[in-house]
């Protein structure tokens, strides 16, 4: 029996542009190495938008592709939740960019930034309106376009990063099924290790990005990477305790996507086999809050996952921010 006290993913989907932006086209651009990218990050290629294109169509496709999943329609729905940290437009929203885009009428729509953990915060949030019937089927997409945001000239940053987007629909699900679990949390003191500028940029800001494009992506990446490391051990433990779970019930664990030396370290202290943990980072890169629900609806349409298995997502990115789900698989 459907339980709104049990919320969970009736159906996924993902869209990646088309362009393939490899190792070797950074080469041409910038003072760096296939083989330097490959070691110390894991990326081989990334998908990257045309300048023209903009991001919001990579998210009306994949909230397509999760309702058809989900076997409902656009209107069917009561809300929309985008996390996105690089927006097309600051108004209108790109959950109301989607919204129009999906024909989803009835919907609420509002976008939400928690950087890369922005699917996990907004999944949350989704589940808060399930629980309490104020609302039967919401839309989660992480969407982004990195792209757009970053410095071309820079090599610190420009090699790491891809655009993507990746949705799920969130209802109630059978009882005992779904998102058993989530975690969130912020630290605003750490958040001048990465900064994208927009409506106001500080002195130092300016001075910490050489090149003339100003309010573009920096990053303090070993700050980072200390950061991301600890983080994401201290989060998959966190979430799976408070519901007395351990690491031995969970079947795969589906992270952020954003180095794979993170991703091997984190694996290390977590103590868990390297198949335990979900990586597609040598194919698409950085791609913030999209980067779990495209490695979900990958794990999910290469039949790596079964009804009644436990999943882990969790991410950690801007702000900073971090956050975990646990998921008892449903479909
Ligand atoms: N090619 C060649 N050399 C490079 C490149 C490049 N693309 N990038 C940096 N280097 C150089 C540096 O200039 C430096 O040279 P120097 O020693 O002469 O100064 C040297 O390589 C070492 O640089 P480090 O920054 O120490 O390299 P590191 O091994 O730490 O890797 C990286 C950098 C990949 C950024 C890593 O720190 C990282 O992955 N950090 C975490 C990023 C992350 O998790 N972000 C998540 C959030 S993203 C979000 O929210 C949008």
């Amino acid at each position: 029996m459907q339980n709104r006290n049990n919320y969970g993913i009736l159906g996924v989907g993902s869209c990646l542009p088309e362009k393939v932006f490899t190792n070797h086209d950074w080469e041409k651009l910038v003072d760096t190495t296939d083989e330097w990218i490959t070691k110390r990050t894991g990326i081989s290629e990334r998908r990257i938008l045309e300048k023209e294109q903009p991001t919001h169509e990579l998210g009306i496709k994949a909230a397509k592709m999760a309702l058809e999943d989900a076997g409902l329609t656009a209107e069917d729905l009561d809300l929309i939740i985008v996390a996105t940290e690089t927006p097309d437009y600051l108004s209108p929203s790109m959950s109301c960019l989607i919204q129009k885009g999906i024909g989803a009428k009835k919907a609420a729509a509002f976008d939400l930034n928690a950087a890369c953990s922005g699917f996990i915060y907004s999944m949350t949030v989704a589940g808060q309106f399930i629980k309490t019937g104020v609302y039967k089927y919401v839309l989660v997409i992480g969407c982004e376009g990195l792209s757009k945001v970053m410095d071309w000239k820079d090599r610190n940053t420009c090699v790491l990063f891809g655009d993507g987007a990746g949705a799920a629909v969130l209802g109630p699900v059978e009882e005992g099924y779904g998102v058993l679990n989530t975690y969130l949390g912020a630290a605003g003191d750490l958040g001048h290790n990465l900064t994208i500028p927009c409506c106001f940029i500080t002195e130092e800001d300016i001075a910490k990005r050489p090149n003339e494009n100003k309010r573009v992506l920096w990053m303090d990446g070993s700050e980072v990477f200390k950061f991301a490391v600890k983080i994401m051990e201290q989060c998959t433990r966190q979430v799976l305790e408070e519901i007395g779970m351990s690491l031995d019930d969970i079947k795969l664990i589906v992270p952020h996507q954003a180095n794979i030396r993170i991703l091997e370290s984190a694996t290390k202290r977590l103590g868990v086999e390297n198949e335990k943990v979900f990586s597609n980072l040598h194919k698409y890169g950085n791609i913030s809050s999209a980067s779990i629900p495209v490695a979900l609806n990958e794990t999910y349409r290469e039949g790596k996952i079964a009804k009644g298995d436990n999943l882990v997502f969790v991410g950690f990115g801007g702000g900073l921010t971090w956050g975990a789900a646990v998921v008892k698989w449903s479909k």
